[in-house]
Formats: C-alpha cells, sequence, structure tokens
C-alpha cells in the first residue's frame, strides 16, 4: 500500500483550472519528481497537500491506515507527517538557526505554556533535548558550523538548506521540497542532491519539484508531470524523458 494516495484532487481560483482530477501515489521510500511547466500547477498540489488551500474535490490519503487528510488543517497535516518547504523561502531571518530548527520540534513537543511559563523541570528538559537533535539536524544538513549565525547573514544556498533541516524536525514520513536547489551553484546543487538520497535512507519519502533536470532526473524513481493542472505523464525518468506529450508540454513553454 502506498505511503500517500491523493485521488482525483482539483482546486480552481476563479476561472483558472490549477489542478483538475489529479492523482498519484507515493510509496514508502520513494523519491517522486513533480515536474511540468511555469503555472503548471505544482505548488498549488503542495498547498492542497499541507492544507494551505482547502480542495475543492477529491481525497488525500495518508499510511498504512489511510488516514483522510483532505480538510485537516495545516498544523494536523503536519503532526501526520507530511512537512514541506516552500518556493520562496519561509525562515525565519532574524533568529539563528538552531533557533530556527527548535521551532520545527514545535509539532512533536508534548510539555505546554503551563510548563514553559513556570519552567518545570519537563519543560528544561525537553528544551535541552530539542536544542540537541537540533544541532544533530544541523550537523545532517551540513550547518552545524552556523548554529548561533542569525540566518539572514547566510548565504542563500545555506538559508535553503536551513529550511529542510526545520522540516525535518517534525520527522515527517513524506517531505515535500518545493525547488530546493533554485538559485543554488552546481557543486552546492550536488550536495543537496546527496543529502536527498540521505533523506531517503532515514525512512523518508520525498516529493520534489524541481526545474532543474539535470536534478530531478538522476535522483528521482520516478516522475509525475503536470501541465495546466493536470497529469500528463507519469513513469521512470528514461521514458518520461522521450514522451511527446511532455516535449509538447515544455516546448509550448517557449
Ligand atoms: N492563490 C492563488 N490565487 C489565484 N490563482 C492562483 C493562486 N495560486 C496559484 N494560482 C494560479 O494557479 C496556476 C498554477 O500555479 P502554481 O503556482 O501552482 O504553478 P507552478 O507549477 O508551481 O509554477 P512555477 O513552476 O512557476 O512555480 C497558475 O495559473 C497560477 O496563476
Ligand atoms: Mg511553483
Amino acid at each position: 500500500m502506498a505511503l500517500l494516495e491523493v485521488k482525483g484532487v482539483s482546486k480552481h481560483f476563479g476561472g483558472v483550472s490549477a489542478l483538475s482530477r489529479v492523482s498519484l501515489c507515493v510509496e514508502e521510500r520513494e523519491i517522486v519528481g513533480l515536474i511540468g511547466p511555469n503555472g503548471a500547477g505544482k505548488t498549488s498540489f503542495f498547498n492542497c497537500l499541507t492544507g494551505l488551500l482547502k480542495v475543492d474535490e477529491g481525497k488525500i490519503l495518508l499510511g498504512r491506515d489511510q488516514r483522510v487528510l483532505s480538510g485537516m488543517s495545516s498544523d494536523r497535516i503536519l503532526e501526520a507527517g507530511i512537512a514541506r518547504t516552500f518556493q520562496n523561502l519561509r525562515i525565519f531571518r532574524n533568529m539563528t538557526l538552531l533557533e530556527n530548527v527548535a521551532i520545527g520540534f514545535h509539532a512533536r513537543t508534548r510539555s505546554g505554556l503551563w510548563d514553559a511559563f513556570v519552567r518545570s523541570p519537563r519543560a528544561r528538559k525537553e528544551e535541552k533535548m530539542i536544542f540537541d537533535q537540533s544541532r544533530e539536524l544541523l550537523r545532517f544538513m551540513g550547518l552545524e558550523s552556523f548554529g548561533n549565525e542569525i540566518a539572514a547573514n547566510l548565504p542563500y544556498g545555506h538559508q535553503k538548506r536551513l529550511e529542510i533541516a526545520r522540516a525535518l524536525a517534525s520527522s515527517p514520513r513524506l517531505l515535500c521540497l518545493d525547488e530546493p536547489v533554485a538559485g543554488m551553484n552546481p557543486s552546492e546543487k550536488e550536495a543537496l542532491a546527496g543529502v536527498i538520497r540521505k533523506i531517503r535512507e532515514k525512512n523518508i519519502a520525498v516529493l520534489l519539484i524541481e526545474h532543474d533536470m539535470k536534478v530531478v532526473m538522476p535522483l528521482s524513481d520516478r516522475l509525475v508531470v503536470l501541465d495546466e493542472g493536470e497529469v500528463i505523464a507519469e513513469g521512470r525518468p528514461q521514458d518520461i524523458k522521450n514522451n511527446p506529450r511532455v516535449i509538447q508540454a515544455y516546448l509550448g513553454e517557449g
């Protein structure tokens, strides 16, 4: 059974069909590339998946117990196991890297406001644990020496990796990355591709929106191609590359 199953999801903005009956699935430990020309609906799909947008129709199911996510709030979807990053970076620019990642643990922390207020032993113990694990995630993302730096002071590529570290803090089962290598130089891109493979080794499936074919082709087990809100092709990267409908969709883009 698939980890994620999306059945016939549609989303309209006035007269624009951002998504029309999109169905796809992601297996455990699978890396699926979601590609398609500008305006194809890729980010809208992530927004529906993570509860930022309510779907007009269709169903989103997660896990062996087929939990229905469509209709849930974005907080509850994060708790259920889907984390994401954003096409236009969303980090706390004036906080340190360590603080940014610590905030990502919010979905999992146990002690409540009262504990935090009175600084109960439980809250202090939990806080220490969170900062230890945040350091560990920064190390995993190759950012260990920047923990106490203010996020805004670091290069863009570092900030993008920070956002992934924060997403991982929620212990997702599925990580959704919206153009993670955009704006990176070739060696940063290659390093990040390596990190995405390591994320899969942690038993986390990855859904990857990416325009850079040199990155998404070798990295993905499977590709799903969107065009004008519809899935126009799906399959192994080497087959998709030669699919006439896909070539046409990209040519139409100019
Ligand atoms: N909040 C919104 N309100 C109105 N229209 C929207 C909204 N979000 C997206 N759209 C429209 O939906 C369509 C799909 O946009 P989307 O951002 O999902 O595409 P995309 O595949 O992510 O494109 P890109 O590769 O450029 O990031 C576009 O026509 C876009 O203008
Ligand atoms: Mg987009």
